[in-house]
């Protein structure tokens, strides 16, 4: 099979993580049956949790490095407003909950087509990474936990940079690991403005729009608009 321009140069994958490799709404999904009303509210925690874990990590970020934390402390924030939210200030949900969904987090389920894709890119001489907003525990359990990290050249945090993305610097952390100019760099993520900032930063970008959402309106646009990441192997000639 022939490479794709401007997928033709290419050495290394670097993987997003949650929603990209890991499905955050099975975070839920693994606690369903502790909501008192399942399906009232089950959906839309997750839906908050998710969107208010982002918007901290950008807030955080304007706020500057002393207001800096780990990832985990921004997904147990945003948790807490996501439960008062759909379950009220009262009753933050069934004794447990709070905690089970975290834990959760450790053990997301990874998407079906994910690790035969690692096995064909690697299969195929790329160096693979993961490149995340995730702290450095919560990256690595939930990697031997759907067992990809033995395919893995590297697992990188934002920790290393004490910024989350779209920090340019975050991004500069892939090519400085794995020694690899970022135009020779494929980027994939499922998170629209992930996908945009880290094609202004320099990498090639298939973004995986798993859920068919509109595209981003900000600086940066993915080379490639994938559904899921086993069409990533052709578009690289393998
Ligand atoms: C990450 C978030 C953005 O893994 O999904 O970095």
């Amino acid at each position: 099979m022939t490479a794709t321009p401007p997928f033709d140069q290419i050495d290394a994958c670097v993987f997003d993580a949650y929603g990209t490799l890991f499905d955050v709404h099975s975070a839920v999904a693994q606690c369903r049956s502790m909501f008192a009303n399942p399906d009232a509210e089950a959906d839309k925690v997750s839906e908050i949790w998710r969107m208010k874990q982002l918007s901290y990590s950008w807030l955080r970020s304007l706020m500057g490095p002393k207001h800096h934390v780990e990832f985990w402390t921004v997904t147990g924030e945003a948790l807490d407003f996501a439960l008062e939210s759909v379950l009220g200030a009262a009753a933050p949900g069934p004794a447990g909950l709070r905690d089970a969904l975290l834990d959760s987090y450790l053990t997301l389920n990874i998407y079906s087509e994910v690790l035969g894709t690692l096995r064909t890119l690697k299969a195929g001489g790329k160096k693979l990474a993961i490149l995340s907003n995730g702290s450095r525990e919560m990256l690595n359990r939930a990697a031997d936990n759907s067992g990809i990290s033995d395919l893995m050249d590297a697992i990188l945090s934002v920790e290393d940079v004490g910024i989350f993305k779209p920090d340019p610097r975050v991004y500069q952390l892939a090519v400085d690991r794995l020694g690899v100019t970022s135009d020779r760099i494929s980027f994939q993520s499922s998170n629209a403005w992930d996908a945009s900032a880290a094609s202004a930063f320099g990498f090639r970008v298939a973004w995986i729009n798993r859920f068919g959402q509109a595209k981003e309106r900000i600086p940066g646009a993915p080379d490639a608009e994938l559904r899921r990441l086993d069409e990533l192997p052709p578009l690289l000639g393998l």
